[in-house]
């Protein structure tokens, strides 16, 4: 039986793209629902026209309430009967309840080599470094913020004169390729790290 994948977005949804082309071919895993808390989410307009079953919870009303934001969530994915969830540029941080219950079932994708750079603008933050390499990380999570068991890397290299948005660029192709690869791998059982 093929693994059972929901994909949260907040933006363009380029990687969850990936994912769902990915598992178009021969896969372990299939798409059943893209989940979103962004109304104006470009990536929920392309899975709706991919035929993919959405849920869009707006976290603006909840203010600061994320447990109750999360029940939401929760309460409309029940009916997808999900094995496993794929972060791909979900811009909010999950509750330790909500991330402790799908401990090993919940994947990310964050724009640096972790341990380095955990949270936003890494991009920026590696360039203000110095670093000659930056790249991309799929990582379980756990409630530490991008803090779990790595699954997969890639490094890219940093050139003179990158701007924050020349460097993203050529990350997120590497996540393009990153991403499907270890989902790939993880939903048949695979969790040895692909370091690509
Ligand atoms: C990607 O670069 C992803 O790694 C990053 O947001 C972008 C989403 O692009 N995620 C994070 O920063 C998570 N903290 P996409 O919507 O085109 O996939």
């Amino acid at each position: 039986m093929k693994k059972r994948v929901g994909i949260f977005v907040s933006g363009g949804g380029s990687n969850m793209r990936a994912l769902v082309e990915d598992m178009g071919r021969d896969h372990p895993a299939e798409p059943v629902v893209v989940v979103s808390n962004n109304p104006h989410a470009r990536g929920i307009t392309w899975a709706q026209d991919a035929g993919l079953a959405t849920v869009v919870v707006d976290h603006y009303p909840f203010g600061r309430d994320r447990a109750a934001f999360e029940a939401a969530i929760t309460e409309a994915l029940a009916p997808h009967d999900l094995d496993l969830i794929c972060l791909a540029g979900f811009m909010r941080v999950l509750t330790a309840g909500f991330v402790t219950h799908w401990r090993d079932r919940m994947l990310n994708i964050h724009p640096s080599l972790l341990p380095k750079y955990r949270g936003l603008h890494t991009h920026a933050r590696a360039l203000e470094a110095g670093d000659t390499e930056h790249g991309c990380t799929v990582h379980l999570v756990t409630p530490e913020l991008d803090d779990g068991p790595v699954l997969g890397q890639v490094r890219v290299p940093i050139h003179a004169g990158d701007t924050p948005d020349d460097l993203a660029a050529r990350v997120l192709v590497q996540e393009h390729r990153l991403y499907p690869a270890v989902l790939r791998r993880y939903a048949a059982g695979d969790r040895a790290p692909l370091m690509l």
